[in-house]
């Protein structure tokens, strides 16, 4: 039976009917204040207010049994043990092994140790350049999970940012990203991360070929072993490069990219931040993996989490959805979790090979606020489109300067409140509008939201945040049914660039292209 043929789904599909007309105007006056304590969890230092989402006490009901029928706790407990349940390649899916601390297995800790002694070499001034100059830059390159994940930390991060050393990241294969960056730099002191899981990937490795020529230009060929290291699970490539295997940070097949932050993938926000914070941040992620794992469905936050995405998306027919950190540090969040929960959970068969009854994922995107109200919130108030919204605020800043983050808090708190409530034609009318313009003063309201509230971004609470919502990213997975480990949906498009590569050097025959492929390519060459 697929999962929306089952009597937990029909019963929620049932009970949507009844939900999808009701305010959260009306929820709110027949909860009272009441609704605020019944709909939301703390955790931690973390408290989840989703009192402001289109849900009641028999939606969340619906919504726990749905957990069951589709077996929630079942797969964790296979995550858990490591079996393959990325079924499609044959993989376990272990991430929560890297952060288990003293119990991780031998070979994650024994790369950590050699990731801290590097950090400390480069930290300290022992590392040298091929000049005998200490490293003060570091360049990751890698494009995905092999990017995103360490980028956002340490933007997220730069108040714990280490002094002498600045980390850069390099991902598109456009030579727009690489280029003005090392025309700053001085090779003498550059350190070059490449980190890609297979080593194969096209964009990562034309930037890395690209900073080899460059160093090896000022330094010669000797200079290499000295200025690369290699974050990767393909040692025979990482050798290919040139890089000595004592440089290479392994990690494993059983780590998604997305999830690898955790991984050696997070030497560069390891020397972004250093090392003891960065163990933080593992132990942050560390201590919700045991929430994820011990907590009933009710006090569950990543279920929970999980569980509002579906209503809203399945059952209320929200096809996007947004997250607005009011946080500026946090701004590639939404970057980061476009990756975790569109490559995770962008599918439409299931794990059967069946196609879904209807999309799983959401498109989502954000924005830091207070930036985004000053472009897209006109359409998440008036637009008339359900935008679910997470809204996330820090109660202590990270920078604080007088008078900025009580403003910020207060931005936060009016946009939850203003998409939730609206304005009446009648407010606006006792609010002095004149007649004419009463039409355009109408805010519908009901846009539901939750917010995630933090004592303040640490790498603690960061690495909270980020296991939150990987952990909601694998339950909606097995809700949708889906396998959210594998990411076919990339490579069509690899395949058909790697076809046409060559014709952008002339060898090959276009013909085999349509014909819009074939007009855009001769306009590109300059060939009409
Ligand atoms: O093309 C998608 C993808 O495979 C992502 O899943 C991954 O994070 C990214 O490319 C980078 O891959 P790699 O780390 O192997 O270079």
């Amino acid at each position: 039976m697929t999962l929306t043929a089952t009597p937990a789904w029909q019963a929620l599909a049932a009970h949507a009917g009844q939900m999808r007309p009701r305010h959260l105007r009306e929820l709110f006056s027949e909860d009272g204040d009441g609704r605020f304590a019944r709909f939301s969890l703390r955790h931690d230092g973390l408290l989840l207010d989703f009192s402001k989402q289109r849900i009641d006490a028999t939606t969340l009901a619906l919504l726990r049994d749905l957990a069951e029928a589709a077996d929630v706790a079942g797969w964790k407990r296979r995550m858990a043990a490591g079996e393959p349940i990325n079924h499609t390649e044959g993989r376990a899916v272990r991430h929560m092994a890297l952060r288990a601390g003293d119990a991780a297995p031998a070979e994650v800790r024994s790369v950590l140790s050699r990731l801290q002694r590097c950090c400390e070499r480069i930290h300290s001034g022992e590392w040298r350049g091929f000049a005998g100059q200490r490293i003060t830059d570091v360049v990751n390159i890698g494009i995905g999970g092999s990017d995103l994940g360490p980028r956002m930390a340490a933007r997220a991060l730069s108040a714990w940012q280490q002094p002498d050393i600045a980390v850069h990241f390099v991902s598109n294969i456009d030579g727009a990203d690489i280029a003005p960056l090392l025309g700053r730099l001085d090779p003498r002191s550059t350190l070059f991360v490449v980190a890609s899981k297979t080593f194969t990937t096209l964009e990562t490795l034309t930037n890395a070929r690209t900073a080899r020529d460059w160093l090896v230009a000022a330094g010669g060929e000797s200079a290499v072993a000295r200025h690369f290291v290699a974050l990767s699970t393909n040692l025979v490539r990482t050798l290919e490069f040139g890089i000595p295997s004592d440089q290479v940070f392994q990690f494993w097949d059983w780590v998604g990219g997305r999830f690898s932050l955790w991984s050696a993938i997070g030497l560069p926000l390891a020397l972004a931040v250093g090392w003891h914070h960065f163990e933080q941040l593992l132990a942050g992620a560390a201590a919700l993996d045991r929430h994820f794992i011990e907590a009933p469905p009710a006090d569950n936050l990543p279920l929970t989490l999980a569980l509002l995405g579906v209503w809203n998306s399945s059952f209320l027919g929200a096809s996007t959805a947004a997250v607005l950190p009011y946080s500026q540090s946090l701004s590639l969040l939404p970057a980061y979790l476009q990756q975790l929960e569109m490559e995770s959970n962008g599918k439409s068969v299931d794990r059967a090979g069946r196609p879904l009854a209807a999309p799983a994922a959401p498109i989502l995107w954000g924005e830091a606020g207070t930036n985004g109200q000053h472009s897209f919130f006109q359409l998440l108030h008036q637009g008339g489109r359900l935008v679910p919204c997470d809204f996330i605020a820090l109660r202590q800043a990270d920078f604080p300067l007088a008078g900025h983050h009580p403003a910020l808090l207060a931005n936060c708190l009016a946009q939850s409140a203003a998409l939730a409530f609206g304005q009446t034609a009648a407010e606006a009318e006792a609010a002095g509008t004149p007649e004419a313009l009463v039409p355009y003063k109408v805010f519908p309201g009901n846009q539901p939201s939750t917010t995630l509230v933090l004592p303040a971004l640490t790498p603690y609470t960061l690495g909270q945040l980020i296991a939150l919502y990987e952990h909601k990213v694998f339950c909606q997975g097995v809700l949708w049914d889906i396998n959210s480990f594998d990411q076919w949906g990339v490579e069509l498009g690899k395949q058909l660039a790697g076809r046409l590569s060559p014709l952008f050097a002339g060898h090959g025959d276009p013909g085999a292209f349509d014909a819009s492929t074939r007009g855009l390519l001769a306009a590109l060459t300059g060939d009409r």
